[in-house]
Parts: C-alpha cells; structure tokens; sequence
C-alpha cells in the first residue's frame, strides 16, 4: 500500500473529499488508489534568476513521473536567492528544508522531485526531503552563459570580486565598471564558476541524489529536459517499489564527496551542507576527514576560482562521469548513485575526459588536497581554508590582528587611511557566525585595504566565523568555531595580538598567555539577540555550530524516533 492510498483509497466520505480536492487540481487519482503521487517541489522565482530555467524542465519532470507509474503533483516552495536575500540566504536554509520536509509530511505524497539550483536551495531541498526519507532526486537547472568583457571571457562572482579591486585601486573607470554591470546580466542558470550551486549540484550527483551526468549541463541545453524526465521517471519507480534514495545514502557516500569536493576545488559552503545533510541521515560525518581525505586526492578540475575555466568547460569535458573514472579507485565502489547503479560500476564505465577542464591524474592542477582543516587555541573546534585558492607563501604565516567586530565596523574603517595595517597583518571578522549575524553570511572574504591594493597586495591571511562565496579566492580561514557570538575565542582577539597559522599542520593559534585570555573571557559578554520574535529568534535560539552544519538543534534524527511521523488522515 502506497502512503497516498491512505488518502485517496477508499469509498467513505474522507477518501471522497481528498479525491475531489486532487482532481479540482487536474490531479486525477483512481478510487483504489494504487499510483505513487509524486510531489515537484518547484523553487523557480522571479527573486530569482538563478532557478528560473528550472520553470522549463516542469513539463519533462510530470512526463518522467507518468512513465514511471506515478502521478506528478506539482507545488511552489521558497526560493533561496544569494544575490537578493539579506543578509545571506543561508539564514532560511533550514527553513525551506522544514518548508519541504512538513509538506511532505502532510500531504498525500510519496515521492518527491526537488527543481532547486541556487546556493542554498539544493541543499535546504535535500535535507527537507531526507528528513521525511520518500525517495527524491533534486533536478538542477544548470550553469547561465559566460560573458565578455574587453576581450575576456569572464565567470560569475570570482571576475567581479577581482574587477572590484582594480575599481578601489583606481584600474577601472567609471565607463568600465558600467560596460561591466551590462556584461555581467548573463541571463538565467546559476554561477558559472565552481560556487556553491556548482558544487553542491555535483555532489547530490556523488550522493546518489541526482540522476547522473546531470549536475554540469548548461542552463537552457536540450539535455537537461532528457535529465528532469530520467529522474522524475526514477523517483516514480522507487515510490512504486517501496523504496528510497536514501536508504543507500551512508557514511562511503559522505565520504566520496568529500574526495569529488576536493577533486574539484569546490565551495567551502558545501562543508556545512554536507554535515548537515549527514545530520538529517544520521551519519556520521567529521570534519577533519574534509583534509584528511582530501589529501589523497588530486585537483582535477580546472574551474574558477581554484582554476581558470568555467563549468560549462567541465561540462565539455565529460562532466561528472568523467570525473568519476578519473578519480577511479581512490572513490570507494560501494554507494549507489541516483540511477541504482554503484558508483564502481559508473567508473567502469565512464567516459575519457574531452576537454581541458578536466585533468588527468598524472598532470593534475595541484596535489595533496584542497582544503585544510585548522584548530588550535582560536578554533578549538575547527575551521576551514580552501587551500587551492589561497596563496602558497601565506599558509604558514604570523602577523599581528586587525580586529573587526561586525561587518558594518569592517565596512566602515577598512579603506581608512587611518587603519594601522600591513601586508603581514591578519585581518579578523567576529560577530558574523551561525549565532552572531545571524546565519552566517559570506563575510569572510574580507576586503584587501584600499592602501595596500594601490601598493600591489593582492592577498592577506583573513580570518572570520563567516562563510565566503564559493566563487571568492584568497588566503581565507572559515567558519571558525565556536564562533565569537557564543564565546568562542575569537570573540577574545584584540588589535596588535599575534596570530600564527599553519595550514599543513592544522594549526591557528592567538597567540596570547592563558592568564590575559582568561581575563578577558571574564570580561566578555554575549550580544543580545537580534530580536525576540519570529524565524530570526528562533533562529539564534536553536541553530547548532559550523561543525554540525549550522542545523537546527531539534531537526537531528532523535534517537528511537521514526523519521516520518505519519500524521492522523481523518477530516480536516
Ligand atoms: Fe545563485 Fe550563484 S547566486 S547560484
């Protein structure tokens, strides 16, 4: 028995209205139920335009859905829009995941395709939907088009954040930076550039959650209707079997994301999603296999900003299959991917790369892995570096903090001809975590000062418990926990202290006596919360550290509790 037949089988006056209600819709359901209803949680939004190819791929999705025997049902959730939402998307993550997972919860659903494509939808998507544990793939909508400008072929985010500084340091006028702003319209898709909607678009593929060879086709390419009809056709198959893409969704899956996530230089964002998501599962995920296994892995591919090309160049190249065969044995075989064949068995059979974006082992673009994972007496817990965009002569640095306690304060004072900073100095962001923002924006990248720009610095190590971009570059060390807001020591730095790191050891440290330290967390106290209402307040009250994924502290599996907790189907 299907769990939409206890809504719509049956010959009583509750199975009647539920029927009547579907087909008012143009939902026709059989009085005997018996056809998998299979929800397409729809995140297109004008708000928007990162998602807006998925509007297009609605029709392939309800067509796959019939061909597997199911029933398409089609239903608005929120868009999560980097660019527009304030102060950062990553604030309703958890809520468009609450979003998806109640109303899977109190419908008549048994299946769901996920149309997600920017930052924070894809995984916000995902974890709504493992929480419930009803079979679901998320379809993406892809890469928007690259543009030109003055000669060069540029990618989202990345040439803005570099093109910004050659405006602060007097390289670009006033006609440029307008010719620019015209350029950069690319028109619909996500991030070209391996940012977060990339990265995670990839890894759902690596985790099984995606039909593969989808994550790299190019928004508004013919191939991604074919893609949207394969998985809504699959999603449909499983509800009919009973069974869901989760269940093979374990601690070998985690793993080998975190070995694609370093095979492709991919945003450090996708560090807190995947421990989220691993959360949602009960699985265990740690941090520090983010470094340890990716120290075995190669750089493969060649995308900004730890590269120079774009998606739709590793889309060219072969995608991610072609990434798995490269990768080969160093991924483990076990973990199904989203068609139900095991990852072994799609490196058996993968394409040769086809293009540039896409390296060989024997040439990668870097070895010995892309990210590093630092603790020490300024992250007890942890934080996170993307080595493979920092600058090599910085991960073993010293040099003395400039403190900024809010990203206003930072805004304000850091072109100040006044500021007392240097090329060596450690430039510090607090204030702006899970708790302290609230939700953690991308802060982290701090800006270069205006004097040492002019000068010819191009990179300073900056430290912060924000996030960055993933399409942002530099010597930066993120998610430091716990973060400022909760006590963290680097609620505790001051201007002129001392600050060693260094990134192959795993090491960031204040260099400051315990006897100041301690004096000085007597002093501290918290920030008062933002608000006393409304998602902000329960936000601050209940989301959980950078190591746990910035989840909520009540939406973890509970111990001895069913995942889905099926609600009383009577008369509403
Ligand atoms: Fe939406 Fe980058 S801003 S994908």
């Amino acid at each position: 028995m299907l769990r939409s037949d206890r809504w719509v089988s049956g010959d009583d006056e509750v199975a009647m209205e539920h029927r009547v209600a579907l087909l008012s819709a143009g939902v026709a359901v059989d009085r005997g139920g018996g056809r998998p209803l299979i929800g397409i949680a729809n995140s297109a939004s004008e708000l928007n335009p990162c998602n807006l190819p998925l509007k297009d791929l609605i029709g392939a999705v309800r067509a796959g859905i019939e061909a597997g025997g199911g029933v398409p049902v089609e239903f608005p959730v929120m868009s999560l829009g980097e660019d527009l939402m304030k102060p950062t998307a990553m604030l309703y993550r958890n809520l468009l995941a609450i979003e998806i997972e109640e109303t899977l919860r109190s419908y008549p659903l048994d299946g769901v395709v996920l149309l997600a494509n920017c930052d924070k939808t894809v995984p916000g998507a995902l974890m709504g939907a493992a929480s419930t544990g009803l079979p679901a793939l998320v379809v993406t909508g892809g890469a928007r088009p690259s543009c030109r400008f003055r000669g060069e072929r540029l990618g989202t985010g990345t040439a803005l954040w570099r093109l910004w500084d050659e405006r602060r340091r007097g390289a670009l006028d006033d006609a440029g930076w307008q010719e620019l702003e015209a350029c950069l319209a690319q028109g619909r898709g996500a991030c070209n550039t391996m940012g977060t909607a990339s990265t995670m678009a990839i890894l759902s593929e690596v985790l099984g959650l995606a039909f593969p060879g989808t994550s790299t086709i190019p928004a508004g390419d013919p191939r991604s209707a074919e893609g949207a009809r394969r998985a809504g056709r699959r999603v449909a198959q499983l509800a009919r079997l009973g069974e869901s893409t989760f269940a093979g969704c374990g601690e070998a899956s985690f793993r080998n994301a975190l070995r694609v996530l370093n095979a492709i230089g991919g945003s450090t964002n996708a560090v807190l999603h995947l421990a989220a998501l691993a959360g949602r599962l009960g699985v265990r995920f740690e941090l520090d296999e983010v470094d340890s296994l990716g120290r075995e892995v190669p750089l493969l591919v060649d995308v900004e900003p730890s590269g120079s090309r774009l998606v739709q160049d590793l889309d060219a190249a072969g995608g991610v299959p072609a990434l798995l065969g490269v990768l080969g044995e160093l991924l483990e075989p076990e973990p199904l991917l989203g068609d139900g064949r095991s990852t072994g068995a799609h490196v058996a059979s993968a394409p040769a790369p086809s293009g540039p974006a896409l390296r060989s082992r024997e040439a990668p673009l870097a070895a010995g892995g892309a990210f590093r994972v630092v603790r020490g007496t300024l992250a007890p817990d942890g934080a996170v570096l993307k080595r493979s965009s920092a600058s090599p002569e910085l991960l073993r640095h010293r040099g003395r903090a400039v403190v900024f306690r809010s990203y206003q304060e930072m805004r304000a004072r850091i072109d100040d001809p006044a500021l007392e900073v240097d090329a060596s100095s450690v430039l510090v962001l607090s204030g702006c975590g899970p708790v302290g923002a609230p939700g953690m924006p991308e802060w982290g990248m701090i800006p270069i000062p205006r004097r040492l720009l002019e000068a010819g610095v191009r990179d300073m190590v900056r430290i912060s418990d924000a996030r960055m971009s993933g399409t942002s570059y530099g010597t930066v060390y993120l998610h430091l926990a716990p973060e400022a807001a909760v006590g963290g020591p680097l609620a505790l730095v001051r201007d002129g202290d001392e600050i060693e790191v260094d990134a192959d050891s795993g090491r960031l440290d204040l260099l400051v006596g315990e006897e100041e330290l301690r004096r000085r967390a007597a002093a501290w106290r918290p920030p008062e919360p933002v608000t006393r209402r409304g998602w902000l307040s329960l936000y601050q009250a209940h989301v959980t550290q950078a190591p746990q994924g910035c989840d909520f502290d009540f939406l973890g599996p509970a111990a001895g509790e069913p995942r889905l907790v099926e609600p009383v189907v009577g008369r509403s």
